[in-house]
């Protein structure tokens, strides 16, 4: 099947390698990424996750917050099908859509949050990621990234009252996460 490649997308046997060692190694750092975002997030809140890979953080999210209305979109097709796969059995079917970051196919002010986690660091044009995030945000809403400390978290100073402070995490030990909070004025 030919596949269109994308700066930054991780596709085809890659995308299934990503897969599948996630779905081996990552379960205990997803859930305690899940956990801080469920603490963040307000009753029945409309939730994105940018870059959302496997889909594997909206799994753990869905099964903590039952009520939220989650949605995620990624760069790479394979991905999304991937994603698809792993959430199909959840009771609410995530809203997954193939888009880059740059060009959200969302409705400005349609989440109170905007989630995302070592995906930052991929995209081709953090500046232009940020002003979509901020424009699919309500006023008021929430940005929460946890990157790799050298992700471009400065493509979020638009935001207000950005907060960077380190993840710790499962993965601390072997790989620094930081995590970057910001609100839509
Ligand atoms: C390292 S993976 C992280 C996936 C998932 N968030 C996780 O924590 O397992 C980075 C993801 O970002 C996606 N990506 C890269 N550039 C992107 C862009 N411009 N817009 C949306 N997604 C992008 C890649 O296709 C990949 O799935």
């Amino acid at each position: 099947m030919p596949h269109q490649h994308h700066h930054g997308a991780i596709e085809g046997r890659h995308s299934r390698t990503y897969n599948r060692l996630a779905r081996l190694f990552a379960k205990a750092q997803y859930r305690r990424i899940a956990a801080d975002i469920a603490a963040a997030a307000p009753d029945g809140a409309a939730v994105l996750d940018v870059g959302t890979g496997p889909g594997l953080l909206l799994r753990n999210l869905a099964e903590l917050r039952p009520d939220l209305r989650l949605a995620g979109v990624d760069l790479s097709a394979d991905m999304i099908a991937h994603a698809e796969r792993n959430l199909a059995d959840l009771p609410a079917a995530p809203d997954l859509r193939a888009a880059d970051v740059a060009a959200l196919p969302f409705d400005d002010a349609a989440f109170d949050l905007v989630v995302t986690t070592y995906s930052s660091h991929h995209w081709s044009d953090p500046a232009a990621g940020a002003a979509e995030i901020t424009r699919a945000l309500r006023p008021g809403g929430r940005l929460l990234n946890y990157d790799f400390p050298r992700a471009p978290f400065e493509a979020f100073n638009t935001l207000t009252t950005p907060r960077r402070t380190p993840f710790r995490s499962p993965w601390t030990l072997f790989m620094k996460t930081t995590r970057l909070e910001a609100a839509k004025p």
